[in-house]
């Protein structure tokens, strides 16, 4: 089957086809991501009404590309699937409603994908990883640990009790001058830098549980730049090299919690997706939590760990396949949710006779 899938539900205007075979296995025909970076760079963050105005005006053309590049017509998809939340309101209406009006007119179903679905899953469709999973999921808006057991049937183990660790490293950069989005640049940085130079505190390391903490980390790194004042190059490095490590250290504590705790669950293996998942210290210090475990660790890669609509198009056909194919108009009156957690999601049904 093939699925045409959209995603607008923070900065990036994406469309893409995945075909999936009878044997399950996945293929992205086409993956057309059009990031609206530019747009947000001046105000060091997205803004809400720019990216829902930006995908407005995107979108056509984007799944016109990823039609074109997929060398098929609207009329040759299964079904359409797009991101109903959770996110940015604006640009989740935005993608939905093109969805339904693009299903409307050529007679399919619809599916409307939870975003963080399309994260948790995307490692069937780069490495067909069986369920169950352990599920580090690390973006600018989430971070979370999570028991994936099947499709739609998501354990949450532990969360973030204040930010996100994408938004702890996008304030870093903010704080030490570096350019937007965050991320990358701090991983850049911190390459040249010495991490031990700055003593920065790893919140709820050790304790029990799996949930996380990054708002006193941001305040500390916020302090010691102040005490460091006026910053000089090799200042910046060491304090992205300083705050990086104590966020990794955490991020891997808190994972090797989950993994301790799980009584009955066998995972197959530990799984990170997110935009952070990009970053190779994260990898480097996950893959050695897996070993320890005697896990396989998967990373998806690169282009496939952010914001992409081939994520959403295989949740739908993942859904799609487990209903046979059978959801009729799907989800046509489905409504955009800012809030929709993982734990409310249910495994797919067939559409009422
Ligand atoms: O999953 P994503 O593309 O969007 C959502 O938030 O849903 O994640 C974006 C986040 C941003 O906070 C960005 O700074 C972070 O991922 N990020 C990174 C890296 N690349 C992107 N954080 C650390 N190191 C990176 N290399
Ligand atoms: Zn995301």
């Amino acid at each position: 089957m093939k699925i045409l899938g959209l995603e607008t539900s923070c900065d990036e205007t994406a469309a893409a086809v995945v075909c999936r075979g009878d044997d399950g296995r996945a293929t992205i025909v086409s993956n057309v991501v059009l990031s609206q970076i530019a747009e947000h760079a001046a105000f060091g963050g997205v803004v809400p009404e720019i990216a829902a105005r930006a995908h407005v005006e995107a979108l056509d053309h984007v799944v016109a590309a990823a039609l074109d590049e997929a060398g098929i017509c609207l009329a040759e998809v299964d079904a359409i699937a797009a991101t109903a939340g959770p996110g940015l309101i604006g640009g989740v209406i935005v993608g939905l409603t093109s969805a339904k009006a693009l299903a409307w007119a050529a007679g399919k179903p619809v599916l409307a994908i939870n975003h963080l679905e399309g994260h948790a899953l995307t490692a069937r469709l780069t490495d067909a990883t069986a369920f169950p999973y352990l599920l580090l999921l690390v973006s600018g808006g989430h971070t979370q640990l999570v028991g994936v057991l099947g499709v739609g049937q998501y354990e949450r183990i532990g969360t973030t009790i204040d930010d996100a660790v994408g938004e702890a490293f996008d304030k870093t950069a903010k704080l030490l001058g570096l350019g937007y989005p965050g991320g990358p640049e701090v991983e850049r940085r911190a390459a040249k830098g010495n991490a031990g130079r700055f003593d920065l505190p790893r919140p709820l390391f050790g304790r029990a549980g799996a949930d996380f903490s990054f708002a006193g980390l941001k305040t500390a790194v916020r302090m010691a730049a102040q005490a460091a004042s006026p910053l000089v190059e090799s200042d910046v490095d060491d304090l992205a090299a300083s705050f990086q490590a104590a966020a990794v250290d955490c991020l891997a504590d808190r994972t090797r919690h989950a993994l301790e705790m799980n009584g009955g669950t066998p995972f197959t293996a530990l799984v990170a997706a997110g935009g952070v998942a990009a970053n190779r210290a994260v990898a480097v210090t996950l893959r050695a939590v897996a070993d320890d475990f005697g896990l396989p660790l998967v990373v998806p890669p690169l282009a496939l760990c952010g914001d992409n609509a081939a994520m959403i198009a295989w949740a739908g056909a993942e859904r799609l396949a487990m209903a046979d194919g059978d959801i009729g108009r799907g989800d046509m009156d489905a409504t955009a949710r800012a809030r929709w957690p993982l734990g409310e999601l249910e495994p797919p049904g067939r559409a009422a006779a």
